[in-house]
């Protein structure tokens, strides 16, 4: 695990950036795995500025998303679809049919989810999936006792998530309690991860993630057995390591 530790937000955004833009012009067809929630949203807006000013290409990319809430329609502004549309999709030369996310609100869940696994394998397999980390050690929406051998799957979500997310809604009961998420096993897949956090608020859990003994009770630590991850971090979210520079 190569940990990069840097001196701000913005600087975090513009290095994650900067290794999605390299698996881009290196391999115009990659396959990308993305994320939502509020540390990816400075990422995709320096990805922007590059496909504006440095025509960054995204023509002949395909995405897949992480996961999408249960029962909650494209258009809806708290949807995943919608973020993704908003944050970076309408903004890039990429074509809504290269793009995809669970399509959570389909009545059968489960022919949704094995397809979704299907697509993603007949394109080859993630290249890069980009991760968030949620303060209970989730990745996508895998909370803590998930299995390691999940694909994707519907998701009961996680007390501790349903608060962290409430900050999104009108209020905490209108916070989806399910959702569709690939699953660690589908996750670990992806050739290479990229996972980024920020602030103080995520120090514990990424010292865990780096130091913590590998258990489904803290989905995150199943990174370290992956041959390719790259973390990258402010120096809040990195505040509890003991080293501040890169190691491996
Ligand atoms: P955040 O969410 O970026 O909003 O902190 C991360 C996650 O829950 O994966």
């Amino acid at each position: 695990m190569k940990v990069i530790v840097v001196s701000s937000y913005d600087e975090l955004s513009i290095s994650a950036a900067e290794v999605i833009e390299h698996q881009v012009r290196v391999n115009p067809f990659s396959v990308l795995g993305l994320a939502t929630g509020s540390t990816p949203i400075g990422t995709y807006r320096t990805l922007v500025k590059k496909h504006l000013e440095e025509k960054l290409d995204f023509s002949r990319v395909t995405t897949f998303n992480l996961d999408e809430y249960c029962n909650i329609e494209p258009s809806n502004p708290q949807s995943y679809a919608y973020f993704m549309k908003e944050n970076f999709f309408s903004k890039v030369n990429i074509a809504d049919h290269m793009t995809n996310l669970p399509e959570s609100h389909a009545e059968d869940i489960e022919a949704v989810c094995m397809a979704y696994e299907n697509k993603i394998s007949s394109r080859g397999g993630i290249d890069l999936q980009l991760l968030g980390i949620g303060r209970n050690g989730h990745i996508g929406f895998n909370e803590p006792g998930d299995s390691f051998k999940s694909d994707t799957h519907r998701i009961k979500l996680d007390e501790r998530t349903i608060k962290d997310n409430a900050r999104f809604f009108k209020s905490i009961d209108d916070v989806p309690r399910y959702a569709i998420s690939m699953g660690i096993k589908t996750i670990f897949s992806a050739k290479k991860i990229l996972l980024i956090a920020s602030g103080v608020d995520k120090a514990e859990i990424i010292y865990e993630m780096i130091h913590g003994q590998v258990r489904p009770a803290v989905p995150a630590t199943i990174l370290q057995m992956h041959p390719d991850v790259t973390v990258i971090l402010d120096k809040d979210a990195a505040a509890l390591l003991e080293r501040r520079r890169t190691f491996n």
